[in-house]
C-alpha cells in the first residue's frame, strides 16, 4: 500500500475528498474510490474500462506494449518451452512445477478425465442440432448435480478436487458435444495420451479404429489451449468472479463463464472469423467488406481484429500466427482459398490507415480460427475449444478470490429513469 493520495473536489461538497492510491508490482496506479459512497457518490465507468475490480497476482497485461505475463512469465516463453498442463499448474499454484510436481499434477488430471456415466445419457436430452456451446453451458453447470463431494467452497480440498475435475473433464465434455451433434458414439478418454492428443482422439476417433494423431497437430492443439489459458479480468473471468462472489459452487461459476465467453465480441470471435471468411467467399470481395467495416452506419466489424486492451499488438496473436504457418505447412494447405482471404485481410489491416489509426490488429482469434479450421475442427467447436483452454484461468481467479477476503460483487448505476410517481389505475390510463 502506498502513501499516495488523490484528491477529488466536487461542487456542493465542502472540502476535497481524499482517496488512497494503490500501486501494484507493475502497471497503472489505482485510485481507491471506496470512500465515495460515504459522500453520496458513485463512479461511472461503462464497460469497466478504467476500473480495477479486484487485486490479483495471476496475470499481467500491458496493452500498449503488447505484454502478457502469467505469474511473471512472458506468454511467448511459455508457448515455446512449456505445455498446457504445466501452464495450468503455474496459473493455479503460482510457480512452475519441478519434475515430481509436474508428474503428479499430470497424473491427477488424467485420473479425472472420465465423466459420470449418467452424464452420457444427459446429452440425449439435447436436440442434435444444438450448438455445442449451448450444450456446454448446460452440462458444465450440471456437473454440480453429479459431484456433490466437491461443492463446499470453504473447504480447500473440495476446491482442489473441483479444479482437477473441471480441467480434466472439459475436453471430454467438449468432444462429447461434437460427437452428439454428428451422431457418432462418444469416445472414452485414453489416459495414455497427452491432454491435447487425447482431446483430438475423443473428437476424431471412433470405436472402430484406433486414432492416429499427428504429434505436430497435437502440439498445435496444446498451444491453442495454452495461449487461451488466462487473460486477467476479461468478460468471462469477471463473470466467474461475480458469480463466485455470491458463494455459488465452482461448476455453476464456470458455466456462467462459458455463457459470457460465447458472445462474438469475446470467445465467439474465432467462430465469427471463419463465418466471415466464408461470407466474403473470394478475395475479389474483400474491398467491399473492408468498406463496410469502416462505415459508421454499418454495424459490420471485421471479426478477429481489434482488442479492448491490446492497442499495439496481441502477443498471443504473434505466437499463434507462427503456429498457423507451421500447421498449414505440415498439412500442405498454404494455397487454401479461405486462407488466401485471411492473408489478404491481414495485409490490409496492417497497412490501411483506418485500421492503423484505430489500432486494430489481428487478434489471437484471427489466427486460432485459421489453425482450427486447418485441423479439421468444425467451426461451431471453436469457442468450445477456447472454453476448454480458459477453464484453468477461470478456476485460478475463482480460487484466488475465494481463498482471500471478498465481498459479494454489487455494481451501482447512474439511474436515468423516472423519479417516483404515483400508480395510475387502469381505467385512467
Ligand atoms: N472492425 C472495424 N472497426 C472496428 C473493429 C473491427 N473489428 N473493432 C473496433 N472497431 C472500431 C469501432 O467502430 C470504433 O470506431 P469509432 O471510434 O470510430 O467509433 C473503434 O474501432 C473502437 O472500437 P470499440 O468498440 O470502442 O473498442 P472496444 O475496445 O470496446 O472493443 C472489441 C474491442 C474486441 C470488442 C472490438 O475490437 C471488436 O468488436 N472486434 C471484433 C471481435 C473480436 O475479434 N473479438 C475478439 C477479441 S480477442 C479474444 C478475447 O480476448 O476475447
Amino acid at each position: 500500500m502506498s502513501d499516495l493520495k488523490a484528491t477529488l473536489t466536487v461542487d456542493g461538497i465542502d472540502g476535497a475528498i481524499e482517496l488512497p492510491v494503490h500501486e501494484g508490482t507493475i502497471g497503472p496506479r489505482v485510485v481507491d474510490v471506496g470512500a465515495l459512497t460515504a459522500n453520496g457518490m458513485f463512479t461511472y465507468d461503462p464497460g469497466f474500462v478504467s476500473t480495477a475490480a479486484c487485486e490479483s497476482q495471476i496475470t499481467y497485461i500491458d496493452g500498449a506494449k503488447g505484454v502478457l505475463l502469467h505469474r511473471g512469465y512472458p506468454i511467448d516463453q511459455l508457448a515455446e518451452h512449456s505445455d498446457y498442463l504445466e501452464t495450468c499448474y503455474l496459473l493455479l499454484y503460482g510457480e512452475l512445477p519441478d519434475k515430481t510436481q509436474k508428474e503428479q499434477f499430470v497424473r491427477t488430471v488424467h485420473n479425472h478425465t472420465m465423466v459420470h456415466e449418467q452424464i452420457r445419457t444427459f446429452y440425449n436430452g439435447f436436440r442434435r442440432d444444438a450448438h455445442p456451446m449451448a450444450i456446454m453451458c448446460g452440462v458444465v453447470g450440471a456437473l454440480s448435480a453429479f459431484y456433490h463431494d466437491s461443492l463446499d467452497i470453504s473447504d480447500e480440498h473440495h476446491r482442489q478436487v473441483a479444479a482437477f475435475r473441471l480441467i480434466a473433464k472439459m475436453p471430454t465434455l467438449a468432444a462429447m458435444s461434437y460427437k452428439f451433434s454428428i451422431g457418432q458414439p462418444f469416445m472414452y478418454p485414453d489416459n495414455s495420451m497427452g491432454y491435447a492428443e487425447n482431446f483430438l482422439h475423443m473428437m476424431f476417433g471412433t470405436p472402430c479404429e484406433p486414432s492416429r494423431i499427428s504429434p505436430v497437430l497435437a502440439k498445435a492443439m496444446d498451444r491453442i489451449f495454452l495461449l487461451h489459458a488466462d487473460h486477467e479480468q476479461n468478460a468471462s473471468t469477471s463473470t466467474v468472479r461475480l458469480a463466485g462472489s455470491s458463494g455459488a459452487n465452482p461448476f455453476a461459476c464456470i458455466a456462467s463463464g462459458i455463457a459470457a465467453l460465447w458472445g462474438p465480441s469475446h470467445g465467439g470471435a474465432n467462430e465469427a472469423v471463419l463465418n466471415m471468411l466464408e461470407e466474403i467467399g473470394d478475395v475479389s470481395r474483400i474491398d467491399e467488406f473492408v468498406a463496410r467495416a469502416k462505415d459508421k452506419n454499418d454495424p459490420f466489424r471485421l471479426m478477429g481484429f481489434g482488442h479492448r486492451v491490446y492497442k499495439n499488438f496481441d502477443p498471443r496473436a504473434k505466437v499463434m500466427k507462427q503456429a498457423a504457418d507451421e500447421v498449414l505447412a505440415e498439412l500442405g494447405m498454404e494455397n487454401d482459398p479461405l486462407l488466401a482471404i485471411a492473408k489478404r485481410l491481414e495485409e490490409i489491416a496492417l497497412s490501411d490507415e483506418y485500421f492503423i489509426e484505430k489500432k486494430l490488429y489481428p487478434n489471437v482469434d484471427f489466427y486460432s480460427g485459421i489453425i482450427l479450421k486447418a485441423l479439421g475442427i468444425p467451426t461451431s467447436m471453436f469457442t468450445v475449444i477456447f472454453a476448454v483452454g480458459r477453464t484453468v484461468g477461470w478456476i485460478a481467479h475463482w480460487n484466488e478470490m475465494i481463498s482471500g477476503s471478498y465481498r459479494i460483487g454489487r455494481p451501482r448505476q447512474l439511474y436515468t429513469g423516472y423519479a417516483q410517481r404515483d400508480y395510475i389505475p387502469l381505467d385512467q390510463r
